[in-house]
């Protein structure tokens, strides 16, 4: 069953950067890239769990910022020579506001 929240209105979201949302077990980035695509996914890089939230956005990844892995933000998987994943989870935007499904 769908659970979806709003977590914050687009326009609270950097393009370019992200947000972060709190659980009570974890930490979620919500990304905005230059498209206005919206992107969550678990904040922790699966190499040595960075911050993936403090990385810049490209497209549809971004770059970690403690080694410079790129994590791609749809399927939440390192890219490249690098292997390792991390939660994604399901975001929508709508009428300007952002909801999140945990
Ligand atoms: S912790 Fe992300 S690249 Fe090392």
């Amino acid at each position: 069953m769908s659970n979806w929240i709003e977590i914050a209105a687009l326009n609270d979201i950097p393009q370019l950067g992200s947000r972060v949302v709190k659980t009570d077990t974890m930490k979620i980035a919500v990304f905005r890239n230059s498209n206005d695509e919206v992107f969550a996914i678990k904040d922790e890089c699966p190499h040595k769990q960075g911050p993936l939230s403090e990385g810049i956005v490209h497209g549809t990844s971004v770059t970690c910022p403690l080694h410079n892995w790129k994590i791609d933000l749809k399927s939440g998987e390192a890219m490249g020579p690098d292997e390792g994943c991390t939660n994604v989870f399901p975001v929508k935007v709508e009428d300007g506001k952002v909801y999140l499904d945990l």
